[in-house]
């Protein structure tokens, strides 16, 4: 049963400045949407039931989208404007499902994650990189199929050019089947000589309750950060399951201002 996510959002998005100097980037909207509720939506449909938020002090602007009931209840109350109504109807039901977590030191996807560890309470639990956006067909939902089919973890993954290779975290394969893989060894950022594939991770994790021991473990790598992918790579180690699900579905990388403006474009015009 996979009904909790965890949705690291303490991150500085110094890729997107000036832009993110006042507004976090996932409250940046895309054709008239906050690039978090196009995940809130994935995960919604993919039965997602309660969202663990790691964010961090100077973010509190992402608290105050989803808890700003009496500025709401003021203008509802002068024009009832059915739109508004409506938009305020969904964000109470997100507030119902959304604890918040804080990480004021942004250290990393594993960090984030530890942090979050006492809220846990299944034996798998999903994580979303919201930089990761996936439109078109549920990438989150098809995990949790595979999930349910092979009983462990399952990291997303698609195709990428072999000379990007150094922007992710890549997978090698131990058994291939149609849609899926079995994972034997993952990597993180590697060179273009080095990469055992070009299989990318793109940032969705079915992650199991023992990864909270194993980022214990890990050491800071690239950038100082504690790497989701270092913990995984340990748990593959040790022989737990790990597969990787091939997504064909359209995928958006709005981490970066040239990524986001793409993205923008795409989204608006449906391609
Ligand atoms: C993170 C992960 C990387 C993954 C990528 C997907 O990198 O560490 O393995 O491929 O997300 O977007 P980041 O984007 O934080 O550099």
């Amino acid at each position: 049963m996979i009904k909790q996510a965890i949705i690291p959002l303490a991150g500085l998005g110094s890729r997107m400045l000036p832009l993110t100097s006042v507004i976090p980037k996932e409250l940046l909207p895309i054709n008239g949407k906050t690039n978090l509720e196009y995940i809130l939506e994935e995960c919604l449909d993919a039965g997602i039931k309660e969202f663990i938020f790691v964010i961090s002090k100077k973010k509190q602007s992402i608290k105050k989208y989803f808890f700003n009931d009496s500025f709401y209840k003021k203008i509802i109350k002068k024009n009832k404007d059915k739109r508004l109504i409506r938009e305020f109807k969904k964000i109470k039901k997100y507030q119902k499902m959304i604890k918040f977590v804080y990480q004021n030191n942004p250290k990393g996807t594993a960090d984030a994650v530890l942090k979050c560890k006492k809220y846990i309470k299944n034996n798998y639990f999903l994580v979303l990189l919201p930089d990761d956006l996936i439109v078109n067909k549920n990438c989150s939902k098809e995990m949790i199929q595979l999930h349910k089919k092979t009983k462990g973890s399952v990291i997303a993954t698609k195709r990428v050019d072999i000379q990007t290779v150094t922007r992710w975290g890549i997978l090698s394969i131990k058994e291939k089947k149609k849609n899926y893989f079995t994972i034997k060894d993952v990597v993180e950022k590697p060179s273009v000589k080095k990469a055992p594939s070009n299989f990318a991770i793109i940032g969705r994790y079915i992650l199991p309750l023992k990864v909270f021991d194993e980022i214990k473990r890990i050491k800071r790598g690239r950038g100082g950060e504690l790497h989701i992918t270092d913990a995984i790579k340990n748990l593959i180690y040790k022989n737990y399951k790990f597969h990787a699900n091939i997504f064909k579905g359209k995928y958006l990388d709005c981490g970066t201002l040239s990524g986001y403006i793409s993205s923008c474009i795409r989204i608006f015009k449906g391609k």
